[in-house]
């Protein structure tokens, strides 16, 4: 979190100080949920309305919604993606909140729909053209799946910056070099395993 100020900070500073100078700047954000919208929103909103630049959010829907939540960014949608994250979440959110600790299963399927909904973007080439002829100076995308960081890298943006809505999720740490050892470190995820796990608890760590 301390990074992601530091680097709105910095973005904002350009802002001010070289009066002419506008990044453009693209925020991927899925339609996971209205929350990560809102969030990612908020960061669009400083970018484009305090420090003036040009912010597009565009907003690939996994879950369709009209909500965007931002005032300030220009909104791209791609909608009709593919009905695979709906479809899977329903068994995902029935336990969402009684179940404690997330079930192979359950991390299988998240995988699995935000794998399908990717692919589908993929194919959604002229959209993603669209995108492309922005010539974005820098991008934001969640950890929450990679495939921001995919579609970052296909359109050729240069600047990567990665958000970690929640604390740091083992994906993040493990690219960033921070040791986490599955043994006795708890998946962050959905998880509610504590630093004393039994064997089958550890195994079950490996899996999450
Ligand atoms: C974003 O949401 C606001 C509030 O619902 C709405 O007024 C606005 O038209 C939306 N913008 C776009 C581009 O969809």
């Amino acid at each position: 979190m301390r990074s992601l100020l530091g680097t709105l900070i910095l973005l904002c500073g350009f802002g001010y100080e070289h009066g002419s100078y506008a990044a453009n700047i693209l925020v991927y954000s899925p339609s996971y949920s209205q929350s990560h919208l809102i969030t990612n929103a908020l960061m669009a909103d400083i970018l484009a309305e305090e420090a003036g630049h040009n912010v597009v959010m565009f907003i690939p829907e996994y879950h369709e919604t009209n909500f965007n939540g931002t005032k300030h960014a220009k909104i791209i949608r791609m909608s009709g993606i593919s009905d695979s994250f709906d479809e899977n979440m329903k068994d995902f959110s029935a336990g969402f909140i009684k179940d404690h600790t997330l079930s192979f299963r359950l991390r299988k399927l998240f995988e699995e729909a935000t794998s399908e909904q990717c692919e589908a973007i993929l194919r959604r080439k002229s959209e993603l053209e669209q995108l492309r002829s922005y010539n974005f100076d820098v991008a934001f995308s969640e950890q929450l799946d990679l495939c921001g960081v995919g579609i970052i890298r296909y359109l050729g943006i240069k600047n990567h910056i990665w958000i970690s809505s929640g604390s740091m999720m083992d994906g993040l740490s493990d690219t960033l070099g921070v040791p986490m050892p599955i043994s006795y470190v708890p998946s962050v995820e959905e998880n509610d395993l504590s630093t004393e796990m039994s064997f089958m608890e550890r195994a079950q760590n490996m899996y999450l």
